[in-house]
């Protein structure tokens, strides 16, 4: 107990570029949005730092946390000049949640589709400000937590900046790759006109093929790089998952480690959850039944047997899409429906609405993200389909079991760690391995034979899912070890 107490005492500030349910862009929010909460709630003095960006204040005001504006500011160290920020501060739950203001948040959407020095000047600003926000709120972290390349300027200052470097001695950093398919790449200039000394810029620094790369730097300086999932971290170590740091991967092996993400489970409960049309659990899916059938009035359709596989994601090469959509109509022929949540690149959007044209009492679709139509989704699928290329963790298969949508996944990072084959072990769901149409398919058409010829194994399947424990218990406690190791 001795340990589990000290480690409570530990300070922890995470910094995050967006965190729900103040802002979101992809799972990194719903992950810093849950995971400082769930430690914090536990007792732990752990601290969640975010840009307002527009209109992040007006949200947690609507969320019912009250902010206070700090009196002192935090100003910020680029080159020759000063960026100042303020500071609201606002109790969410057990947490403190700071949140820092300045006008180089303003007008832009969190992350730039062209990284130039403008356009990352707000996250350099964010990780300075976070070096130096213990002025503004008398109060030090022993850890700082940072997620993905736009916090890496945090660790990289540590190691590389002209005074950062020098009065933030002794500082443990842990540093969270949830996608390494974003590393921050830009001129090299631009980490002058931020403070950055010369020998950052070499190939044991931030040098990448001549150009800077941020999550390099990161994953050189921080004093632990975590991932999140067992398997995605053994992918990046390899030269095929690395996406050109396998090696860089490899050689800090010592300190990489993969931790599971959890889920916040009071958000995400079907015998809770305030946005379903009806509430169900395992022993009692009436209430799934029911928002089956209000998705399917929505769109005027007939239950005649055919199982719904519903999808929640962003409609990007990562996800699958590629393979998914020329199997469309196949998939339609073994006699199931579909039902698709989001956006994304054009081309996977149009072949979509090309099919709904032609099939319409077959597919339907929200191209757009709507956080209650996300949730009809998972609770009136009766199977959920994630054909990813990779995924770090991936969130949604998660949800997916808890709200009894069994997966057709493909083995591949997060999604090999959480969901096992029918009929093994703790079998959840379906799995294919190779990154075709003709394996998801196969993988289909286990899931739907099952379905049709097999409901009681169908239900125990379902209720495998309903009754695991999603939420942080697994990995808090990895993460409070992580946090006592690093700190002095
Ligand atoms: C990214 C990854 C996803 C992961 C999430 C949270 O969005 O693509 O797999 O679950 O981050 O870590």
């Amino acid at each position: 107990m001795a340990a589990a107490s000290d480690a409570q005492d530990k300070k922890i500030l995470h910094v995050a570029p967006e965190a729900v349910p103040f802002c979101k862009v992809g799972g990194l929010a719903d992950v810093a949005g849950s995971l400082p909460l769930f430690l914090s709630r536990g007792g732990a003095d752990c601290r969640l730092l975010l840009p307002a960006w527009d209109g992040v204040l007006d949200t947690a005001r609507e969320e019912g946390l009250e902010l206070e504006r700090l009196p002192r500011v935090v100003c910020a160290a680029m080159d020759w000049r000063v960026h100042e920020g303020t500071v609201w501060r606002a109790a969410q739950g057990e947490m403190t949640v700071y949140f820092l203001e300045s006008p180089l948040f303003r007008g832009r959407k969190i992350y730039p589709d062209q990284l130039d020095s403008d356009s990352v000047l707000p996250f350099v600003f964010l990780s300075y400000a976070a070096l130096e926000l213990e002025n503004a709120v008398d109060w030090r972290p022993d850890v700082i937590h940072c997620h993905d390349w736009g916090t890496a300027p945090l660790v990289i200052a540590l190691a590389w900046h002209r005074h950062y470097r020098h009065r933030q001695q002794g500082r443990g950093t842990a540093f969270t790759i949830h996608n390494l398919a974003h590393q921050g790449l830009l001129p090299l200039h631009s980490l002058r006109e931020w403070g950055i000394e010369d020998d950052a810029f070499t190939v044991d620094g931030l040098e990448y093929f001549g150009v800077a790369n941020l999550m390099k730097g990161a994953i050189i300086g921080a004093s632990a790089v975590t991932t999140v999932s067992p398997t995605y971290a053994r992918e990046i170590q390899t030269d095929e998952g690395g996406a050109g740091l396998g090696g860089l991967l490899r050689s800090q092996g010592h300190k990489v480690r993969g931790i599971l993400n959890g889920l916040d489970t009071r958000y995400w409960d079907p015998a809770a959850d305030p946005l379903l049309p009806s509430n169900y659990s395992s022993t009692n899916l009436r209430g799934k039944k029911k928002c089956r059938d209000t998705l399917f009035e929505t769109f005027g359709w007939r239950d005649d047997g055919r199982p719904l596989f519903s999808s929640v994601s962003r409609m990007v090469d990562q996800k699958g899409f590629d393979i998914l959509l020329p199997a469309i109509d196949r998939v339609l022929d073994l006699g199931c429906r579909l039902f698709f949540v989001g956006n994304g690149q054009k081309e996977y959007e149009d072949a979509l609405l090309e099919v709904i044209g032609r099939r319409p009492d077959s597919v339907a679709a929200f191209i757009r993200y709507d956080e209650r139509m996300a949730h009809l989704a998972y609770a009136a699928a009766d199977f959920f389909l994630m054909p990813s290329k990779f995924e770090p963790c991936g969130l949604s298969q998660l949800i997916a079991l808890l709200y009894g949508a069994p997966p057709v996944a493909r083995s591949v990072g997060g999604l090999a760690d959480t969901v096992f084959e029918h009929g093994t072990s703790g079998g959840n769901g379906f799995l294919f391995f190779d990154y075709s149409a003709d394996a998801l398919l196969e993988a289909v058409g286990r899931a739907r034979a099952l379905f049709r010829d097999d409901r009681g194994g169908y239900r125990a399947l379902q209720r495998e899912g309903m009754n695991s424990d999603f939420s942080w218990n697994r990995s808090a406690p990895i993460y409070r070890e992580l946090y006592q190791s690093l700190s002095p």
